[in-house]
């Protein structure tokens, strides 16, 4: 019986799809035999018959720069209305460009996302927004646009409130990458999360997510569990709730929209050609939406953040690197610092949840200046050093970096060069041994997914926060990152000598100077002859 809870059944198809979805040297996870690129399903979902509302695109007017984001107090909040809406979602999963290359077209947006497929869809809950009517909206990245699904009645004696909700469409990401698929849908949630934190950043808001609320809940709060608006069509997977805090302004309950329900959602593969049954038993295996671990961050020194460039842009500009230059020396400096955003502090975008840091990164140095090739480990939460110590291989050495800040736990394990390993663990990818350095997110895993199975999206959002971060410390130094979701699970494992279940890698990440190709043409997301401002 899938859905049992508390360590029962549940837990055992999650660490089953886990293990049947892991790459290795010898074969690959389940996944289609061949790719026909002309039928992609639709990028795009909207509802046929909901009536529309367009979003200024006001991003341009926030001037903060990507250092006052993580300043607080710094950026004074702006008011809550169709304008600074517009700009959270401009900033966080809008389309940030369309490419060309030859006949192909497509559009790329503000999160990355496995194989740019783009699973995460959003809805809008809000009251006394100004300039918008109360209810419940879905959000069309294409046209920049919201689509009414319901409206609420006036409720002239409540406070504002303003939430997005994300859900994944499986099949655009199973499509491509087969049964693994649902783990990357969980990565770009994670991507998603930490884009929607850092725009509310830009706009001097704080964003957190809604702790305990259960995905039947948030199925029925945002009308996915409409049969008759999604028949015959492609369903969401209800994923996470955040609320955003336009300077304390937001304190009040969720609203609970309670009109008609107008729209019905398209269409977006007519012909799928496979089906992954286990996807549909990970997801219903780890439906929940369990509480916080409500553990106090540990106390560091606050960040001294030197982004002196606009926010936007670096939110805006946001790219992964498809290859990277691997004779360009990184600065001790800045992998310090990168690595420094990485640690659990009270501040954005970790103040997003109430979830202790439970994912550690193994650090693969390339080429960064000062600092010898190897491997490396940053413990991001004091206590799960000596369990990672004791999991890890014994041979490893442990030596506290003397130049490192001394509040940064970056030790090293193994002193030696680390390219040839880091490309063939990340599915022969050259991206992982031209970066300057690339990382590997090691979860706590067994006993946390065992004791409540929901904590497997969530180590997975974590893991895609880390990411998220990564690439916008990669851009604000002037460099670039790009997510892998390609590797071979248990021959890093054994490579760092790991046995067992304790420990599992969830995410890969790299990070190095760009090389780009101009044969890729770039244009505007939003052309204003289609009637932008
Ligand atoms: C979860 C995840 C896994 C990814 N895995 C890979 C990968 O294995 N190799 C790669 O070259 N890019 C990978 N990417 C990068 C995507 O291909 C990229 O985000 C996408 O093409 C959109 O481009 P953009 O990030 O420039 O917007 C990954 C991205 C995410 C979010």
């Amino acid at each position: 019986v899938i859905g049992e809870r508390a360590g029962g059944p549940a837990a055992d198809v999650v660490f089953g799809y886990h293990q049947r979805t892991k790459h290795s040297l010898k074969a690959y996870a389940a996944g289609p035999e061949t790719l026909d690129w002309d039928s992609q399903p639709d990028p795009f979902r909207t509802f046929a018959g909901a009536p529309r509302v367009r979003l200024p695109l006001a991003a341009d007017t926030l001037p903060a720069t990507f250092a006052d984001l993580h300043r607080p107090g710094a950026v004074p909040p702006a008011a809550l209305s169709l304008e600074s809406l517009g700009a959270l979602l401009q900033l966080s999963l809008a389309l940030s460009a369309w490419k060309a290359q030859g006949p192909d077209r497509w559009a790329l947006r503000c999160t990355p996302s496995s194989g740019n497929l783009h699973p995460t869809e959003a809805y809008v809950l809000v009251r006394h927004v100004r300039g918008l009517e109360d209810g419940l909206y879905h959000y069309v990245s294409r046209d920049h646009a919201l689509e009414l699904r319901r409206r609420a009645a006036p409720a002239p004696d409540q406070p504002p409130f303003l939430g997005v909700g994300l859900s994944s469409i499986h099949w655009r990401e199973a499509w491509k990458y087969g049964e693994r698929a649902f783990r990357y849908c969980q990565l770009d949630a994670g991507h998603a999360l930490g884009a929607l934190r850092y725009a509310a950043g830009a706009l001097g808001w704080t964003a957190r997510l809604a702790d305990g609320l259960s995905s039947a809940a948030l199925a029925a709060m945002l009308g996915l569990d409409r049969d008759a608006d999604f028949a015959g069509v492609e369903r969401e997977e209800p994923e996470l709730l955040v609320a955003f805090d336009a300077g304390g302004a937001l304190a009040g309950t969720v609203p609970a929209p309670d009109g008609p329900w107008s729209g019905r959602a398209n269409l977006l593969d007519p012909h799928p050609f496979y089906r992954w049954p286990a996807i549909d038993a990970a997801a219903e295996a780890t439906r929940g939406g369990g509480g916080a671990d409500a553990a106090p961050s540990p106390i560091l020194p606050p960040l001294a953040h030197a982004g002196e460039q606009h926010a936007i842009r670096i939110l805006l500009d946001r790219r992964s690197a498809q290859r990277f230059d691997r004779h360009r020396t990184m600065s001790r400096e800045s992998f310090f610092h990168v690595l420094d955003c990485l640690a659990p502090r009270g501040a954005l975008p970790w103040d997003v949840w109430r979830f202790e840091a439970r994912l550690h990164p193994i650090v693969f140095v390339h080429n960064v200046e000062g600092v010898a090739p190897g491997a490396y480990a940053l413990p991001r939460r004091p206590d799960a050093a000596e369990g990672l110590r004791a999991g890890l291989s014994p041979d490893f050495t442990w030596d506290r970096l003397d130049a490192a800040p001394a509040h940064l736990p970056l030790v090293r394990l193994h002193m030696g060069d680390c390219r040839a390993a880091s490309r063939t663990l990340n599915c022969h990818q050259a991206i992982a041994s031209d970066a300057c350095f690339a990382v590997s997110m090691l979860a706590e895993f067994e006993p946390l997914v065992a004791a409540d199975p929901w904590r497997y999206r969530q180590l997975h959002w974590e893991a895609g926060l880390l990411g998220h971060v990564l690439y916008l410390e990669a851009e604000s130094a002037g460099m670039r990152g790009t997510g892998v979701g390609c590797y071979f699970d248990d021959a890093l494992h054994e490579l760092l000598g790991l046995r067992g279940r304790a420990f599992q890698a969830l995410y890969h990440f790299t990070v190095g100077f760009p090389l780009v190709d101009d044969r890729i043409s770039t244009s505007p997301p939003y052309p204003p002859s289609e009637g932008q401002p």
